[in-house]
């Protein structure tokens, strides 16, 4: 297929881009910087693009077999919020839109876990039950989140009125390499009853990339909204152990596991089988590969020793 990755240049679109190349997939990549002389690995042409523009989406979309739209500012602290939900919102529009309009097949929309709006919350709520699923009910209160809901929105309006298929992918905490892993998830191994309202979970980068991939590839019509995250939570502990530590006296019913053969590490607080159901997706990476117990960086232990 002739795809583009929209936000090439990004943690995400690297991964996409270079998991869609290695497939045999033609991948235009796009972003907002300037061309230079090296592509990112996987790409065979970069343009550069700020999708916000209606006209420059509609030009970079047009005679592509897929879409993977991961443009957008991931986070909801650096920026004010009208230009966040401006750009973020604006640019899925346009992408959207374009789709519809040159009859676009797929479209694999990088939405986030933070659609349900325990993350940012400004006054903190907690969920019902946990793992989160995909009918866990939406309530951001964040530019960020409500961002990511509208356009989940608008994709469900683009299916309805076009033959557009649409899978909007809800990765949690995306770790890129071993040092992202030791910085952003091991503090939570080495205090894991503080209160984390991404409930432990987390998303390795490349195994993201897979799931995209076959996002972009997977038979099915409509728009569907999927769940990624690893299988395990980023602690040692159970996660029935986990809440009632973290959360003492909340009402939150942890749902039972399906009985995991042979055990298995502790699981996260979001629940992925929806991604294995309908995408054939399975995690093949964990923490535990580069991290040891007490949150420290295997390689460095190595190194020491
Ligand atoms: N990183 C995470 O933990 C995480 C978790 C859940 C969802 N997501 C989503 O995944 C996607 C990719 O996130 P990331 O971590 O790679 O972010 P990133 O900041 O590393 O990459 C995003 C890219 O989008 C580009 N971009 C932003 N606005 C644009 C515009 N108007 N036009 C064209 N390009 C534009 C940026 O230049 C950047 O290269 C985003 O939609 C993000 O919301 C990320």
């Amino acid at each position: 297929m002739r795809v583009l990755v929209t936000g090439a240049r990004g943690k995400v679109g690297v991964a996409a881009v270079s998991e869609l190349g290695r497939a045999g997939h033609e991948v235009i990549a796009s972003d907002l910087g300037p061309p230079d002389s090296a592509l990112p690995p996987g790409a065979a042409h970069y343009i550069q693009s700020d999708l916000t523009d209606a006209g420059s989406a509609d030009a970079v979309v047009r005679g592509m077999d897929a879409v993977v739209h991961a443009a957008a500012i991931p986070v909801p602290i650096h920026h004010p919020p009208h230009v966040l939900f401006a750009n973020n919102v604006m640019a899925a529009f346009n992408v959207v839109e374009a789709c519809v309009r040159w009859q676009v097949p797929r479209l694999v929309n990088l939405s986030s876990e933070t659609v349900t709006g325990f993350i940012f919350a400004e006054r903190p709520f907690l969920p019902p039950y946990l793992p989160i699923d995909e009918h866990t009910p939406a309530a951001p209160q964040d530019p960020y989140g409500f961002g990511k809901l509208v356009i989940e929105q608008w994709c469900d309006a683009a299916v309805a009125r076009s033959e557009l298929s649409v899978v909007s992918l809800r990765p949690s905490w995306v770790q890129r390499d071993a040092e992202d892993y030791e910085r952003n998830l091991g503090h939570l191994v080495r205090d894991p009853f503080q209160p984390s309202l991404g409930f432990w979970s987390y998303t390795d980068n490349q195994d993201l990339a897979v799931a995209i991939r076959l996002a972009a590839e997977v038979a099915l019509s409509g728009h569907e909204v999927v769940y990624v995250a690893q299988p395990d939570n980023a602690t040692t502990h159970e996660l029935g152990d986990l809440v009632a530590r973290a959360f003492p006296g909340a009402n939150i019913e942890v749902r039972d596991a399906p009985p995991a053969a042979g055990g298995g590490p502790p699981r996260s607080g979001i629940d992925s089988s929806k991604a294995r159901r309908l995408l054939g997706w399975s995690a093949t990476r964990s923490w535990r590969d580069v991290l040891d117990e007490d949150g420290r960086l295997r390689v460095a232990q190595a190194r020491r020793g």
